[in-house]
């Protein structure tokens, strides 16, 4: 499958001398065409950087970067207009009206019947109320709504998409969650989504890289990334007197986490032990298991991880 987006050795540094910060130290991936393709990282990470130089707002100190196989820094007038942009920059025009916004974006694009257009990307993202309010009037989640619609407006084969629910409540970020999904498998675009809520990564991304303090950690299905995180979150109801139990859980390498009358929860570091070596000792001392859960380990706890660096 041909590459949409190449991205090789990608660095970029703001400032100068002691007020340096190098934003991108060296990072490559690739995004496949028809990929949703994931960002996570923590605040700082680089994710912005990144999606800035890709859509040309920025530009890079070093490495190589080909959007549709051209050349970024040469071809970009041919890269532009098949693709656009929704995050919390957009340049909307803060004395025109939402739908004069619209319109401008929409003949910069060369959308073809734009009236049609601003319709039906306003009733998607349900600001048809707000056409005539002025940009700069906007809550933050009207103004990240109007940003969707800036960027669905023109059909981009390549959409960046940087943290495009911010500030949306919790019903409107999940349709624009799936949405975004069905829309993607009607037109097979290509998408690069960043979010921190990892929810929404891992429903819309096979693949999701890692950035963490611009260098690339891990890249990887949510299912590699969340192996690694190798312990393992047992909860235990017993029903008889618990605290033999506690002491053998310990003795044979469990951590506990904590108990009450009804529930022990406790770790296993499944590089040294295996949930076998902890419940037969329980098991052979006569002990009735009344019910077990094994939590499997989120996307949330690996984001953790990786940020305090200890994976
Ligand atoms: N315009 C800027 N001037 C100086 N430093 C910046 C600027 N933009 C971003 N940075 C710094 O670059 C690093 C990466 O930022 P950014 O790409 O916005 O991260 P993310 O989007 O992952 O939160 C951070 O340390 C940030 O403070
Ligand atoms: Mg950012």
């Amino acid at each position: 499958m041909a590459n949409i987006i190449e991205v090789k050795d990608l660095r970029k540094s703001y400032g100068k001398g002691e007020n340096k910060v190098d934003a991108l130290k060296g990072i490559s991936f690739n995004i496949k065409k028809g990929e949703t393709f994931g960002f996570l990282g923590p605040n700082g990470a680089g994710k912005s950087t990144t999606i800035n130089i890709l859509c040309g707002l920025l530009s890079k100190d070093s490495g190589h970067v080909r959007i549709f196989g051209n050349d970024i820094r040469k071809d970009f007038e041919q890269i532009k207009q098949r693709m656009n942009v929704a995050n919390a920059y957009t340049h909307l025009n803060n004395s025109l009206t939402v739908e004069q916004n619209l319109r401008v974006y929409g003949k910069l694009y060369g959308v073809k019947d734009v009236e049609k257009k601003i319709a039906e990307v306003a009733d998607t993202f349900s600001i048809v109320y707000l056409k005539k309010k002025e940009a700069g009037k906007l809550s933050s989640g009207e103004n990240t709504r109007v940003c969707l619609a800036k960027c669905f407006i023109s059909d981009p084969e390549l959409m960046l998409l940087d943290e495009p629910t911010v500030g949306l409540d919790p019903d409107f970020a999940d349709k624009t969650k799936e949405y975004i999904r069905e829309y993607q498998k009607t037109n097979n675009t290509t998408i690069l989504f960043t979010s921190h809520i990892m929810s929404e990564v891992e429903y819309l991304c096979k693949r999701i890289l890692f950035l963490n303090n611009g260098e690339v950690l891990r890249l990887g299905s949510s299912r590699q990334l969340k192996n690694l995180v190798k312990t393992q979150i047992v909860e235990l109801t017993l029903g008889m007197k618990k605290d033999k139990a506690l002491a053998l859980i310990k003795r044979s390498g469990g951590r506990l986490i904590n108990y009450d009358s009804e529930k022990i929860v406790f770790e296993i570091n499944q590089l040294n032990y295996s949930l076998h070596d902890i419940m037969h000792p329980l098991i052979k001392a006569g002990f009735k298991i009344k019910d077990m859960h094994i939590k499997k380990p989120t996307l949330e706890q690996v984001f953790i991880k990786i940020s305090r660096g200890e994976l």
